[in-house]
């Protein structure tokens, strides 16, 4: 997998600045003030750094970047002035952080970052900028990536502060890593052999196959999955890192890892794309990394369905019936409507056996969600106000766009079959919302749900903040502040 970037801490040595190799960034203040380290380097560049401060007078903003090329009396080939105020706020430390990632490509990087005290939150933007996903292509190890060395005057505490980010980070690219990967690759079963590989960060992995789902009466699901060659398969994933039985926090993710839409086959243009509809699957896998690799005190139950949705022989029809884990019949009018019969399975069978204290699903759920929030925001469904608050509020607080959308019995309604419990199509009206109302006849009475449709943000056409363009990882930053502002209390 991508790993992070290594990053070295030290204490700040002036008399490095003008050997170190690579880039060198200096932090300067929007008003133009710089510290030690940005003077020093501004007497060895003959006060070139002065200059670019002076150009910019009034119009220096935080998370600018200004670059001197091939300073003379540094041995770096550029320095990279960075714009950041000293009461930077977390998002813009980390923009700034982003924009060193992008302007040093795959450069060595010395930052003197001073007595910065978001020196921490730099580090995190500059890794979540700094990912490529080149597993497949033929040059990329000429292309390896040089170490990060942060000079800072407390160099222990920025180690300290930045190592829960970088774990984060890692999960981050975890998430992205499974979202960017060709479905030749990433089939049901390679899926479920990286997730048991977490078993070495301390999480319990298990794998149900189809005869426990079978056993377990998971039809829905079974049903999206039994027209492809890949064996379809659920795995649980545990972290107990909080107080011995306390009733966990649930995450269920949709982990259709290609989308043909079935014998409702979808059109050739962009059905490319499809491989991404396992993403929201890859962000629980991506939270579950991370709260173990920080060692979360909390617990925290990932549970992914993981299938093919083929047309074939023996692929599910329009028309047919299936029952649910629940005990709920479902008349299948569209197969390319396949992600709410696998999460509602997975959703019944996540709260029958762990009794979780709220539960969160994420998927590639609609089209509808994109053409009504676009790329910007996911869509979020909740049964609960504080609930659905509390995500928002760690949506927020970690710059990642998310919108609350609207359930109710009207849309409910548009469900209703002639001959099942249930049809898994409402028509194109309010698509979004009752895919939603499908998922909620699922979560039973009393625990505190949220749907989060990511179609939109899951994996992007363009570049954008923290992520070069494809997938982003959306959500793993939000769940990870949830769950340490919401179920760390000691
Ligand atoms: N995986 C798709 C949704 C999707 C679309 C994700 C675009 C990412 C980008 C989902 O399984 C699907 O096909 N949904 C249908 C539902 C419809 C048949 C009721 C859709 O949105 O058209
Ligand atoms: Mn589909
Ligand atoms: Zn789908």
């Amino acid at each position: 997998m991508v790993k992070p970037v290594s990053v070295t801490f030290k204490e700040t040595v002036l008399d490095d600045l003008a050997a170190a190799k690579g880039r060198v960034a200096i932090l300067v203040d929007p008003d133009g003030r710089i510290d030690p380290a940005g003077r020093r380097v501004n007497r060895l560049t003959k006060g070139a750094i002065q200059r670019i401060i002076d150009s910019g007078a009034g119009k220096l903003k935080s998370g600018d970047l200004r670059t001197l090329a091939y300073p003379a009396g540094m041995a770096a080939d550029a320095v990279d002035v960075v714009v950041l105020a000293r009461g930077a706020s977390h998002a813009e430390a980390r923009k700034a952080g982003a924009a060193l990632a992008k302007a040093r490509g795959t450069a060595l990087l010395l930052l003197a970052a001073g007595a910065h005290r978001r020196a921490d939150e730099i580090v995190l933007g500059l890794a979540l900028r700094d990912y490529g996903f080149d597993a497949h292509k033929s040059d990329a190890s000429q292309e390896d990536t040089r170490g990060v060395t942060v000079m800072a005057t407390r160099p222990d505490q920025v180690e300290a502060a930045a190592a829960p980010h970088l774990a984060v980070a890692e999960g981050v690219f975890f998430t992205r890593d499974l979202v960017n990967e060709p479905a030749n690759v990433l089939t049901t079963t390679e899926f479920a052999a990286r997730l048991k590989d977490m078993t070495a960060l301390g999480l319990k992995v298990e794998v149900l196959e189809e005869k426990k789902l079978a056993e377990l009466g998971m039809g829905a699901l079974l049903a999206v999955g039994q027209g492809s060659d890949s064996p379809s398969k659920v795995v649980v994933m545990q972290w107990n890192g909080g107080a011995k039985g306390a009733a966990p926090l649930a995450l269920v993710g949709k982990g259709v890892v290609f989308d043909t839409g079935g014998i409702s086959l979808k059109p050739a243009g962009g059905m490319e794309d499809m491989t991404m509809d396992m993403g929201g699957a890859g962000v629980v896998a991506g939270v579950m990394r991370a709260i173990a690799l920080r060692k979360a005190k909390a617990n925290v139950v990932g549970l992914v369905g993981l299938v093919e949705n083929m047309p074939s022989g023996n692929a599910t029809r329009p028309g047919d019936v299936v029952k649910s884990m629940k005990g709920d019949t479902i008349e299948v009018i569209n197969t390319d409507a396949e992600g709410r019969l696998v999460l509602c399975d997975v959703m019944h069978y996540a709260q029958d056996r762990f009794k979780p204290a709220g539960m969160i699903d994420l998927a590639t759920l609609t089209g509808a969600i994109i053409i009504g929030l676009g790329h910007d925001k996911a869509g979020v469904f909740s049964n609960d106000d504080p609930f659905c608050k509390a995500l928002l509020k760690a949506a927020e607080s970690e710059g990642e766009g998310a919108w609350r959308m609207p359930l109710g019995q009207a849309y409910a309604d548009q469900l209703k079959s002639q001959i099942a419990d249930l049809k898994n199509t409402g028509g194109r009206p309010a698509g979004s919302i009752t895919a939603a109302e499908f998922l909620h006849r699922f979560v039973a009475e009393g625990t505190p749900w949220a749907h989060i449709d990511i179609a939109g943000v899951a994996s992007l056409k363009t570049d954008s903040a923290f992520a070069p363009k494809g997938a982003t990882g959306w959500g793993v930053m939000t769940l990870n502040r949830l769950i340490a502002d919401n179920y760390e209390g000691e």
